[in-house]
């Protein structure tokens, strides 16, 4: 059980995107989740702002109508505490008039105020723009009862140069501590498990580095295709953009990071950052060899025909938007060095699973499974020259969903008179251990935000060394004899050709 958030004298949490489908789907169901809780004090008021004229009532009806069933009740407590107000948010005229409506609330401009940009990322800037010269972002210290904080959505910009001057612009107005980064894959329960399990198990960390991990595989596989309406966002950034960049590489800089001193903020980001500058940049050559991009074609997916992406409504004729990748990712540093980190997205595939696979060594000797009638002499023969492998890698699965658990798989002897060895597995359940749902990502940030704690928020050196890394990537791609991209059937594991990306390391992509 989390605090309750207490902030003095009052909060004021202000929606820019109110009647956004971020907010609706997303961002009220999370607060009446905190209220439901016993998480969510009484002196915080929510503000919603977009520009369609409504009333304070309206705009409560019609997020009561999204409201998912069971958050009902706790949602009918705090809507009072729901208000409406219309502005035009890049408007600087329109701007000062949010002022004022703020500054006439319960507590002046003495409360706490946490600005949500739910909004395009086009108006990210001009909009802070506007708030900073009005005055409305200006807080001396982090610790102030008046404190201001920003939390902005993803994406944060669409390269490295385009970032940075979000970055700068923000810093024109505000501290580093005043901003929330969001990556909603920091929010989810098993996420943050990874540090627990690697830093308060001593059993996995000795072994957790290049002398014992054959690969550590990472793979966000969507079984939906772009969704409705947003064909049009999603073809100007595509699957690297979209996923990669951000929740692939924050899985990975958790799964690589050194130790942190503390769990403060900073140490955690530290950590992580050292991680995401280690990532090893490749040149035109080794992208065209360590990446796949692909888009998927007509084909199946849970036994219902789906269309190929070039046909779905909104996507440009000649798009060559990739919604598929996969990556075979060297990580430059004294632990990681040689230990390939594959990475794979994609949209349309066989089913939906979001799963870290670290895969261990085998055994130097292969001692087991010898095939009935082989001689001992021919067993080891075959193992040698390679045409034989017997032996099962013990693997550690991080499933992040749809389950969240973890299972270790190990070899375990057959009953019987000869020494075969079967894969058996370990496996813990987050939802059957603790006999409860784990809260939804938005909910877990949304309280962080609102108590001031930046630690599942991304800091801006983060992004600036995810970019650095991704724009290497689609800069290869972009080469004059870089490979086409592929093509693979909806509701297939992805193309074939990126089987080869394993050449030289024993393993395979997971099926989930
Ligand atoms: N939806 C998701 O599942 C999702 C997931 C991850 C990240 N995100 C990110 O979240 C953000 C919001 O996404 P969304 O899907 O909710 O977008 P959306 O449905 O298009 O909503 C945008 C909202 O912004 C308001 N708006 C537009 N221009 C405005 C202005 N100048 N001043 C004030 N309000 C303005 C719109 O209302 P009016 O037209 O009435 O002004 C609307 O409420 C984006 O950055 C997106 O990338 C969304």
């Amino acid at each position: 059980m989390y605090d309750m958030v207490t902030t003095t004298p009052a909060t004021q949490l202000i929606i820019f995107g109110a009647s956004g489908d971020l907010t609706r789907r997303k961002l009220i169901p999370a607060l009446a989740g905190l209220q439901a809780a016993g998480n969510l004090d009484s002196s915080v008021s929510i503000i919603g702002v977009s520009r369609s004229k409504k009333s304070d009532e309206q705009y409560r009806e019609e997020l009561a109508n999204s409201i998912p069933s069971e958050l009902r009740d706790a949602y009918d407590k705090m809507k009072d505490r729901i208000f409406y107000h219309a502005a035009d948010v890049t408007v600087p005229e329109q701007v000062k008039g949010l002022r004022e409506y703020l500054d006439n609330k319960a507590g002046g401009d003495e409360v706490g105020r946490l600005f949500y940009l739910s909004l395009k990322p086009e108006l990210f800037s001009k909009v802070l723009k506007a708030l900073g010269n009005e005055d409305m972002l200006k807080t001396s210290n982090a610790l102030s009862p008046h404190w201001r904080r920003v939390v902005v959505e993803k994406p944060f910009g669409h390269d490295r140069e385009s970032a940075r001057k979000l970055n700068d612009c923000m810093h024109d107005y505000l501290r580093e501590d005043q901003i929330y980064r969001i990556d909603h894959y920091l929010g989810k329960e098993t996420v943050q498990n990874i540090l627990g399990l690697r830093f308060h198990n001593t059993i996995f960390e000795p072994l957790w580095n290049r002398h014992h991990i054959e690969l550590v595989q990472i793979t966000v596989a969507e079984s939906i295709g772009v969704e409705k309406g947003r064909a049009g966002f999603y073809d100007e950034n595509g699957a690297m953009r979209d996923v990669v960049q951000n929740h692939m590489l924050q899985l990975l800089a958790l799964v690589a990071m050194e130790a942190p001193t503390t769990l403060d903020a900073d140490d955690i980001r530290n950590r992580k950052v050292e991680v995401l500058r280690a990532l090893h940049c490749p040149d035109a050559s080794d992208v065209a060899k360590q990446s796949v991009r692909a888009r998927y074609s007509a084909g199946e997916v849970d036994g219902e025909a789906v269309i190929g992406y070039l046909d779905e409504e909104g996507v440009p004729e000649g798009s060559d938007t990739e919604t598929y990748v996969a990556l075979r990712v060297d990580v430059d540093n004294w632990r990681w060095s040689g230990v390939p980190f594959m990475l794979r997205h994609g949209k349309r595939m066989s089913k939906k699973f979001t799963e870290i696979k670290i895969q261990f060594r085998t055994p130097p000797v292969q001692l087991f499974n010898r095939p009935d009638g082989m001689s001992e002499s021919d067993f080891r023969r075959k193992l040698k020259e390679g045409s034989l492998c017997q032996a099962r890698p013990n693997v550690l699965t991080i499933r992040i969903q749809p389950e969240e658990e973890l299972t270790l798989s190990f070899g375990v002897k057959t009953p019987g008179a000869d020494m075969i060895m079967t894969p058996a597995k370990l496996s813990f359940n987050y939802d059957n251990f603790f006999h409860s749902e784990s809260a939804p990502a938005y909910q877990r940030l949304l309280l962080d935000a609102l108590q001031g704690d930046p630690t599942l928020f991304l800091r801006a050196d983060e992004i600036d060394a995810s970019w650095l890394y991704t724009d290497e990537v689609i800069a290869g791609w972009k080469a004059a004899d870089a490979p086409a991209i592929v093509e693979y059937p909806a509701g297939s594991q992805g193309p074939d050709i990126a089987d080869e990306l394993f050449t030289g390391c024993e393993g395979c992509w997971s099926r989930g």
